[in-house]
């Protein structure tokens, strides 16, 4: 259940309840794809990062180990140890975007698997199933993401059997969550608005899906090509027909200046690998600005990463240290960077929170957006 705390502009703090526990809004969900975060982050690190939602994605557990496995061993939050909500994507964006010589059809989608190109069918009910078997807090519906620039008039015979597919997840989730043996019969659901860059498709297939009455709502098919004004046209689009009783999610986004403009407009909850994978690679986010560390200037740097960071690399570590570690390429560096990535981007997110509470959201965006997004 959501509950609207305060709203300051557009911007909103609440509380998200969930079985797994209650939700700040908003909140950044930290990206561990196969049951674990990249760059060796276990679950009782995620506590110290201060995440509060771990999101998982249904194609890659359902190629290596399984959903069998996943639900032999107990459920995803027993299989890594994490007793607070979990997300798993649907696998509906990973068959667009990863998986080779799709076949699109009504009942669903026929791929060859990225790793070993076995056939493999995913469609609505077969999504669902197996993030049944997850036991995960909230499931994805399946959808069709697609990639912008797209033609309008498959955009929207798109957005048409994405709703028809969102009619049979909720459907077939129902049945599941209604089955004695079932591992979290208070699995939620949330919708996934699409309609590429076009404003009148996307407020359409926001009104259907809008009426099937979900958990929460999410607009897919962005960070996809578009340009990041065309992202915030798209949100600005949508979001008066959104729910307000229910949580916002802009999925797969993305830099901390994307987050706070998000948020600006409306949204909840975000999820992106960015974090992960910049850190992995040398670039770190500060409250200075965004720093990368391979950078020469920083060989006899005795100063943490970041001042104003309270992370246990930034208490622990200097710069010259961790630009020592990425040259030589030890996983230290890459496990360093991403604990302070991840503790910048949930602190990031507390900071929002207060920002609204304290409705000086918009001066807190003015003052920070410049900053966040300069390399320094
Ligand atoms: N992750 C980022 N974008 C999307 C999307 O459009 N659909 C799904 N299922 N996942 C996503
Ligand atoms: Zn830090």
């Amino acid at each position: 259940m959501y509950t609207l705390l305060k709203q300051d502009g557009h911007a909103r703090r609440g509380t998200f309840e969930t079985v797994h526990g209650a939700v700040q809004t908003p909140a950044f969900m930290n990206v561990g794809t196969s049951a674990a975060i990249k760059g060796g982050i276990s679950s009782t690190d995620l506590v110290e990062l201060k995440c509060q939602v771990e999101l998982c994605n249904t194609y890659h557990l359902h190629v290596r180990p399984g959903d069998d496995v996943i639900r032999a061993m107990g459920g995803l939050h027993k299989f890594m140890n994490w007793h607070r909500p979990i997300l798993t994507d649907s696998g509906g964006f990973q068959v667009f975007s990863l998986a080779k010589l799709r076949k699109i059809k009504e009942e669903g989608v026929t791929f060859a698997c990225h790793l070993d190109g076995k056939r493999i069918f995913m469609g609505p009910e077969e999504s669902m199933r197996i993030q049944s078997n997850f036991g995960s807090t909230i499931a994805m519906a399946f959808d069709e993401c697609i990639e912008n620039p797209a033609p309008y008039d498959y955009t929207e015979r798109s957005i048409a059997r994405t709703t028809r597919w969102l009619v049979r997840c909720k459907e077939e989730m129902a049945r599941l969550n209604a089955q004695p043996d079932t591992l979290n019969p208070r699995q939620m659901l949330f919708g996934i608005n699409q309609g590429s860059t076009y404003a009148d498709l996307r407020v359409r297939h926001m009104q259907e899906i809008a009426a099937l009455g979900l958990d929460g709502y999410a607009i897919g098919g962005l960070a996809v090509g578009e340009t990041a004004q065309e992202m915030y046209d798209t949100i600005e689009a949508v979001e008066p027909h959104m729910p307000a009783d229910r949580p916002r999610y802009l999925m797969g986004v993305g830099t901390p200046v994307n987050i706070i403009e998000g948020v600006y407009r409306g949204i909840d909850l975000f999820d992106c690998v960015m974090p992960s994978r910049n850190a992995r690679h040398g670039t770190l986010f500060t409250w200075d600005g965004i720093r990368i560390l391979h950078n020469e200037k920083y060989k006899t740097d005795e100063s943490p990463l970041d001042e104003h960071c309270g992370c246990p690399t930034c208490r622990n570590f200097s710069r010259g240290y961790l630009r020592h570690l990425f040259r030589v390429n030890e996983m230290l560096g890459m496990r360093l960077g991403v604990q302070h990535n991840l503790y910048f981007y949930n602190t990031l997110m507390e900071k929002i929170r207060e920002a609204i509470e304290q409705g000086t959201y918009d001066a807190f965006r003015r003052h920070w957006v410049p900053i966040l997004g300069r390399r320094i």
